[in-house]
């Protein structure tokens, strides 16, 4: 390679910052090409005599005085990345004048212009890119933001904190003077300038403040940001009453963008949004996107708190605020609306996302060791298992024993810059608890895997339940320690009644849904007296733990389950893990029949009118292409999509007239709500059309249906649930479909992002022509982030025909890396990672992966997000 490598950065290379700052002061010239920003720093030695080194980034340096003094250039060191002061005094102030390029800034990481509109993006190093300065979460300080721009194209100026002067200026420009009380680090620092609509209302906190709430979108989309606000209000609540947490300034702004890195950004009370996790309506938004706004809105609201007001000693901590903040926000939308269908929601996507990066070359723990770039250390392990760590603390503890740790967590760390092991801490002292080896889950990467074996001892009474612990090795951690880890068990009798469950030594049995083991040792068998026969074992209840589970069970004893279980959670898995036994053995030998008790499991679920809609969709759904592939020693993509079709026709032929009468059933008229109620009824009658889909080939009636429910659908959820459908199936109705789709919301950004995923996922074997094709349509542009990953990252999900055995697939997803690394380096970087599943296929594929892997790494100025994924990928 003729570059040098990108160095890497380490944990335990962590020291405090030689330098304070007393106060930043910020002014903005905002000018598209040309904006000047001065930077006046009230700077003080921590550690006098040492040279200040400021991060900076693509800027182009204007001036810098010291104490009012311009410095010559021989004063100070200019280097690519960095601008040093060798010997600054004591204490003094350093003004620096930089300017940057709004329009040309395609990373969207800094100061850009989205629409037309400014705004910025500085976490996680974007702050560098605006100004020089101590890029680190650990450098607090109070910011004054003077922001000056064209009146007509910018009326609205934003900054973070309280507005505290505006006024007009000379050449039909005007400013703003906003000042944040709160010291903060410079990753939320947030700037919105432009020409924006906006949608406002009032929340009084429950100590009697009135907080002004507004929610700014571009013209013409305020209309669409009333679930959002609504959402934001229970979010405040919310936080109050659960967690006692209420907000500290008299305003709170968010701002809706529609070209952003990631889905949005916790600034100190001027959010930043994708817009896609603020607009809805019934037309334009599916059940599922308002549930997402939900989650995103409340994600980021509780980041005040858990993120803002604590927030990250350095950037190996990110876990602590994130995979705290989505414990928040996954317990908000559980209190929202059903807790078990969310659970399974969240495991789904857990499985889906998190447990391929914990089993392949990127796997990190939620706290990581080291990173060449921090942008890729936005994972699905620091989030979702930083989550479910959090989770299982709160497990332990229960929720008044987590409240208290979360409360002392707060009392010690406010205004602070902490770590994670000061979390833990919180929660071990304000219980008395011990969380030593629990601390593991926060260095061990990888998944663990519990062996379980049980047996009844009928002579005396006795359930014996072993299990076995073992972690995988992954990338630097060949060997791991035994981890704590909450097991939540039962036994059903033939009644399908809770077994209570009393340990060897115990007199007393307290809980009576089953119990929670603690699993601390490599292997450990727990003795369970008095026990009457039991008919089933229900393991891993709720999801105590993120754990994967190796257990014989018989298809009879999993449908018992299905249909008895009393904790929803393990109702459903037992039905994905019955499926996933059927659609292995299937495709170990594609003349298996499958076992009958399985459709007829699912027909039992379809009749039992006692069980919430939502939760009976997500049972009759089977586990997805990917999770069957994570279970196959080589993937073999084609021989897995034939199987579950399969499944599929079999459970639609069993139960044609059942899906109907379901699908019937579940339609709702009058008004639409995205509501949990009536989104599961949605979900199930769906979910019913879907299997009647596989018999549409044969059966015009129904093709009827579903091209029907497109055309007559009054809401996006119908609309798009049966275009899905559509796509999937080489009729005419599909094109018919999706130019009728096409025509009807061809001014909608948003809507036409469906349009191009549908498309990208398509089973049907044109799928990569028509990405190709599309990659020229007026919809897609390569400098859209949302635009990308609809149509190239949905493609690359696409499984059966992302691995066309020619390794076509392959070839053009490399070259859209190779095409947006130098336009936008953090996006291309997450959308290589599936590139990195090389070993998880046959020899002729895997050569092939490889050689484009290799191909990446040999473009000239590889970008360090790119250049990473890339090279962990090859060698991990
Ligand atoms: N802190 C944000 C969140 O989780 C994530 C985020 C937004 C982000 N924009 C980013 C991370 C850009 C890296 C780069 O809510
Ligand atoms: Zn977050």
């Amino acid at each position: 390679m003729n570059q040098v490598q990108p160095q890497a950065i380490h944990r335990k290379d962590y020291c405090a910052p030689d330098y304070r700052f007393e106060g930043i002061a910020l002014e903005f010239d905002l000018l598209p090409e040309a904006t000047r920003v001065q930077s006046k720093l009230s700077m003080a030695a921590v550690n006098p005599g040492k040279p200040l080194v400021l991060d900076g980034e693509d800027l182009k340096l204007l001036s810098v005085k010291m104490d009012g003094r311009l410095l010559g250039t021989s004063e100070y060191l200019l280097a690519e990345r960095t601008l040093t002061i060798p010997n600054p005094p004591a204490r003094f102030t350093l003004e620096i004048e930089t300017e940057v390029n709004p329009k040309g800034n395609t990373q969207l990481s800094g100061l850009y212009q989205s629409s037309g509109n400014f705004c910025t993006q500085c976490e996680a190093e974007g702050f560098r890119r605006i100004t020089y300065f101590l890029d680190r979460p650990d450098v607090m300080t109070v910011y004054r933001v003077t922001i000056r721009a064209d009146r007509k194209t910018c009326p609205v100026l934003l900054s973070n904190g309280n507005l505290v002067e505006e006024g007009a200026l000379p050449d039909g420009r005007h400013y703003a003077v906003w000042h944040d009380p709160y010291p903060k680090p410079c990753y939320l620092f947030a700037l919105v300038a432009g020409n924006l609509a906006c949608n406002e209302d009032i929340f009084v906190t429950q100590s009697g403040r009135q907080v002004k709430l507004r929610i700014f979108t571009e013209h013409g989309k305020e209309g669409r940001s009333a679930y959002a606000m609504d959402a934001l209000k229970r979010s405040m609540r919310w936080d109050e009453t659960r967690f006692g947490l209420e907000y500290d300034l008299d305003l709170f702004n968010i701002v809706a963008v529609s070209d952003f890195n990631m889905g949005a950004m916790e600034n100190k009370s001027l959010n930043v949004f994708n817009d896609r996790y603020i607009l809805a309506d019934p037309e334009t938004a599916t059940d599922g996107d308002f549930a997402a706004i939900e989650a995103v809105v409340a994600h980021e609201y509780f980041h005040n708190w858990t993120g803002n007001r604590i927030t990250c000693r350095d950037w190996f901590q990110l876990s602590l605020k994130e995979g705290l903040t989505v414990f928040r926000d996954q317990e908000f939308s559980s209190d929202m609306r059903s807790r078990p269908v969310k659970r399974i929601q969240d495991v789904r996507n857990l499985r889906a996302r998190q447990f391929p990066e914990d089993a392949g070359p990127l796997a990190h723990p939620i706290r990581p060791d080291s990173y060449i770039a921090i942008d890729n250390f936005y994972t699905a392990t620091v989030y979702e298992k930083g989550s479910e760590v959090i989770r299982m603390m709160h497990t332990l503890l229960g929720e008044d024993g987590f409240q208290k740790g979360m409360k002392l967590y707060v009392d010690r760390h406010d205004g602070e810059a902490a770590t994670c092991d000061q979390f833990v801490a919180a929660m071990a002292d304000a219980n008395g608890a011990d969380l030593e080896q629990f601390r593991l889950w926060y260095s061990q990467a990888g998944t663990p895997e519990l062996q379980v074996e049980g047996h009844y001892e009928a002579q005396n009474g006795e359930y014996v339940l072993t299990v076995a612990q073992h972690c995988p090795p992954t990338p630097g951690q060949p060997e791991k320690k035994p981890m704590h880890i909450p097991l939540h068990v039962g036994l059903l009798d033939a009644q399908g009644q809770d077994i209570p469950l009393r340990l060897d030594k115990e007199s007393a049995v307290p809980q009576r849904n089953g119990r929670l083991l603690s699993l601390t040792a490599a292997k450990q068998t727990f003795r369970f007296r008095g026990i009457p026969e039991p008919r089933a074992l229900s393991l891993n209840r709720g999801f105590s733990a993120p754990v994967n589970i190796k257990v014989k069970q018989s298809g009879v004893e999993r449908a018992f389950l299905m249909a008895h279980d009393s904790d929803a959670f393990a109702r459903w898995e037992a039905g994905q893990q019955y499926a996933t036994d059927l659609l292995l053995q299937r495709i170990a030998n594609p003349s298996t029949p499958f076992d009958p008790a399985f459709a007829a499991a699912v027909g039992q679920i379809l009749r039992d009118d006692a069980l919430e809609a939502a939760f009976a969709a997500e049972a009759v759904t089977l586990p997805s292409e990917d999770y069957i592939a994570d279970h196959m020693a080589v993937i073999d993509v084609e021989a897995i999509h034939t199987a579950r079709r399969a499944l599929r026709r079999q459970i639609a032929e069993t139960h044609r007239d059942l899906l109907l009468a379901t699908y019937d059933q579940n339609r709702i008229s009058g008004p639409y709500s995205p509501d949990a109620g009536p989104a599961g009824r949605r979900a199930l009658k769906n979910a019913a059309l879907a299997y009647l889909a596989e018999l549409a080939a044969e059966e015009r009636g129904i093709l009827d249906r579903i091209a029907g429910q497109y055309r007559d659908a009054d809401n996006m959820t119908d609309r798009m649930a049966a275009l899905r459908m559509l796509v999937d199936l080489n009729v005419p109705e599909r094109q018919a479909a999706l130019d009728d789709f096409h025509d009807r919301f061809r001014g909608d950004a948003l809507v036409l992002d469906k349009w191009l995923a549908l498309q990208a996922i398509s089973a049907l074997p044109d799928a990569l022509e028509r990405v190709k094709a599309l990659l020229h349509h007026s919809a897609f542009s390569m400098h859209k982030p949302n635009k990308v990953r609809a149509l190239i990252g949905s493609f690359t999900a696409n499984a059966l025909r992302y691995h066309a055995a020619d390794g076509s697939g392959y070839a053009f997803h490399a070259d859209r890396i190779i095409e947006l690394d130098p336009i936008n380096p953090q996006v291309a970087a997450r959308l290589l990672a599936p590139l990195g599943r090389w070993r998880r296929v046959d020899p002729g594929r895997q050569a092939k992966m490889k050689a484009e892997l290799e191909r990446i790494l040999a473009v000239p100025k590889l970008s360090r997000e790119t250049y990473e994924i890339a090279s962990k990928s090859l060698a991990g």
